[in-house]
């Protein structure tokens, strides 16, 4: 990287200007966060892991027909991607009950949720990411009603698309993390699909091939990262 003028810098990635106003670089570090920034390391290897998985992801939803920020990897920690405007708002389907809804309702571990579950978080670090109802982002004027049912709407298409696009690589997609962003008054797909925002269980042994190896401490982090990479993109 160059010094290139920094328009934003996240957790694990910096936002890069380029040329044109109209498109961006983002560049994918190695740092990682879990539960708000309380604990980090460096994954060695993880942006570059990370940036190829989410390219090959969002062109797979692109020949879905579903519009993405990404336009083209430029390098192998970087990609361009159409400049947008992010809707703080995180939208997470899921298809097993972990994480933070087992431990919010008590549901059993691994319990399939048919149809997908949505759920909505205010994506605000000052506040932890607090799950929000509908209410709360009209209250807030976050999105309106025909974002919240277009973000709801893509969601569930990038779900039924990427089950079958991971189960084909031997990977139960258990949840993900999508953040939407505006260009042109259009709502596209944005920010990355990786193992720091989905979940990735094995399909035999149910071993987790994502990022909570390294929030849950269970070891052989970087290797699960590079073996999601091997099956997706190599
Ligand atoms: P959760 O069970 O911790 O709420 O996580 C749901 C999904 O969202 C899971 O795939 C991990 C992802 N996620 C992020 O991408 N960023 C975050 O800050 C958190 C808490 C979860």
């Amino acid at each position: 990287m160059t010094a290139e003028t920094v328009l934003y810098e996240g957790k694990a990635k910096k936002i890069l200007a380029t040329d044109s106003p109209e498109y961006i670089i983002q560049y994918f570090k190695d740092d990682a966060t879990a539960f708000n920034a309380e604990k980090r390391a460096v994954i060695p290897g993880k942006g570059i892991v990370n940036n190829q998985i989410s390219a090959r992801v969002f062109s797979v939803l692109a020949e879905a027909g579903i519009p993405t920020h990404f336009v083209r990897t430029v390098s192998e920690r970087e990609m361009m991607a159409k400049r947008v405007s992010i809707i703080p708002v995180e939208v997470v389907i899921r298809n097993r009950a972990t994480g933070s809804l087992v431990a919010r309702l008590g549901l059993e571990e691994g319990q399939v949720l048919n149809p997908p579950l949505i759920e909505l978080f205010y994506k605000n670090d000052a506040l932890g990411d607090p799950l929000i109802t509908e209410d709360h982002i009209r209250l807030l004027k976050l999105a309106d009603d025909a974002q919240i049912a277009e973000m709801k709407r893509l969601a569930q298409r990038v779900n039924a698309v990427l089950l079958p696009f991971f189960e084909s690589r031997g990977l139960l997609l258990v949840d993900l993390k999508l953040e939407f962003g505006i260009a042109n008054g259009q709502i596209v797909v944005a920010d990355e699909i990786s193992p720091d925002t989905c979940r990735l269980w094995d399909l035999q042994s149910g071993e987790r091939l994502d990022k909570d190896r390294f929030r849950h401490d269970l070891g052989r982090v970087e290797e699960a990262y590079r073996e999601v990479w091997r099956r997706v993109c190599a």
